[in-house]
């Protein structure tokens, strides 16, 4: 059911690289509320060709551009704003990377040049899609930015590797920019925290098939789907949560604030 929360908005969606990516489910509901957007991702992720399909379904123009770099960045703004015909109210930012995990080291044996690539790819292009809108004024007032994130960044997860401090410092920068771009602009900046979800870079994290279902069995309402989370997100860019910024949202179910389940005291015990 659509309540037209985002009708006559304008924005930018990056980070869809096929239908299981959370951005994909978040463009198809900012459609469905009566948003008008562009979709954005790596160049390298164009030629895999999903993302056309879905800027057909959600009458979007495609602009490449690779989040690490600024000179991309201003042209996705700047054309974002030509083709929207005015400033965007909502930014989407669902990036994340890690040679790290995609190549399989250890925390205790990372690469330190592929690393310095997580924290650039993952939580740098934050700062650099802020910092961008920042110079070219390019958020209305009152418009929303939104980040996805991991609780990694607070607790301990082995297998998360570095993408546990790219995510760290992802959530510190919601912090110091929602600063200020709220005295700038009153442009409200918040990261959201999604229970896993099967996509690319889920599923590309190790053991994730194992901790999905562990994750699932600790939170009382179950692991959130990557639907849930665009239908959270839209919120976040409604007008409905205008005074809510500089947050870390929990979207996971229950799970960050739950010790133990029965569920999962059962698993240690054996049954089911
Ligand atoms: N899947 C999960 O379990 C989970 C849980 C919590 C948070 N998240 C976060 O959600 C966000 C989206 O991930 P997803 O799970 O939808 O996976 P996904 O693989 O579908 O999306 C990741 C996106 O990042 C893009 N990307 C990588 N390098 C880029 C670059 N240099 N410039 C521009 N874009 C680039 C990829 O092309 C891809 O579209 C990420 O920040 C991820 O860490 C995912």
């Amino acid at each position: 059911m659509a309540y037209g929360l985002l009708k006559g908005k304008r924005g930018i969606i990056s980070g869809a690289l096929d239908e299981k990516s959370i951005a994909w489910k978040v463009a198809l509901k900012a459609k469905e509320e009566g948003a008008t957007f562009t979709l954005t991702n790596a160049p390298i992720a164009m030629r895999m060709g999903a993302i056309k399909q879905l800027a057909e379904q959600c009458e979007a123009e495609i602009i490449p551009a690779d989040a690490t770099s600024t000179e991309d960045l201003e042209k996705l703004f700047t054309q974002s704003t030509e083709i929207l015909g005015g400033k965007v109210d909502f930014v989407l930012h669902s990036i994340g990377m890690s040679p790290n995990i995609r190549k399989g080291r250890a925390y205790t044996d990372l690469n330190y040049d592929w690393f310095k690539q997580s924290v650039d790819i993952s939580a740098l292009s934050f700062h650099k899609m802020l910092q961008t809108a920042y110079k070219l004024d390019a958020i209305s007032e009152w418009g929303s930015v939104v980040a996805l994130t991991y609780m990694a960044a607070q607790r301990t997860f082995p297998f998360y590797t570095d993408m546990a401090e790219a995510k760290a410092i992802l959530e510190s920068i919601a912090r110091s920019f929602g600063y200020h771009y709220g005295k700038y602009r009153k442009v409200r900046v918040n990261t959201v925290s999604q229970s896993p979800t099967v996509t690319t870079a889920g599923s590309g994290i190790g053991g994730f098939d194992k901790f999905y279902g562990f994750a699932d069995a600790m939170a009382p309402l179950g692991n959130a789907s990557a639907e849930q989370c665009a239908d959270y997100v839209v919120t976040l860019f409604s007008d409905l949560t205008r005074m809510v910024t500089m947050q870390n949202l929990f979207h996971d179910g229950g799970f960050a604030m739950t010790g133990v389940s029965e569920e999962v005291m059962g698993m240690m015990q054996g049954k089911e």
